[in-house]
């Protein structure tokens, strides 16, 4: 299968390609991110207060942070686990006192970063639980 990718010679498609092939090797049962409105609504206030003055208030037009928002985030993170992602925000933000949210507020703050990149919402509020945030995977 991978000589058969190389040979096609385009490389984008071929990157697409081969994760396609590899997802369900990664993550044995892959499910789709979901958050609800309710959770969006909370995200949005943590993200005023905690993450608007580096990202900016479109989460794409901060002077400091990198866009949360957008063709090249999508880009960054397409057919990574949301767990990835939530551990970048826990860990590593904001900047000056990583960290410092809880794992339940950086939740919420994932699901406004999912609800403004389009992906729809679900039933249930997105976890806040790495076990669980590993499984789902960002198809967008
Ligand atoms: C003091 C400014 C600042 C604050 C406040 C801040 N960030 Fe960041 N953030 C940055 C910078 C700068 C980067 C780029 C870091 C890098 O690429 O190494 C970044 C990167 C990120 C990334 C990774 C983006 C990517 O595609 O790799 C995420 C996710 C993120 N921030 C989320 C948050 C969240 C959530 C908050 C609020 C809890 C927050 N940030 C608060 C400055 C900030």
């Amino acid at each position: 299968m991978g000589k058969t990718s190389a040979a096609l010679g385009h490389g984008p498609c071929v990157l697409l390609i081969l994760l396609l092939l590899s997802l369900p090797m990664c993550a044995r049962m892959p499910e789709k991110p979901g958050y609800t409105g309710e959770q969006v609504e909370r995200g949005r206030k943590i993200y005023r207060k905690s993450c608007a003055q580096c990202h900016g208030t479109t989460l794409a037009n901060g002077l400091f942070g990198a866009p949360l928002k957008g063709e090249y985030f999508r880009e960054q993170w397409r057919g990574r686990p949301v767990a990835a992602l939530h551990a970048v925000a826990q860990y590593t933000m904001p900047p000056e006192a990583p960290a410092s949210l809880s794992t339940a507020e950086i939740a919420d703050v994932l699901a406004l970063i999912l609800a403004e990149n389009g992906l729809a919402p679900g039933e249930n509020e997105l976890p806040a639980e790495i076990e669980p945030l590993g499984r789902m995977i960002l198809i967008w």
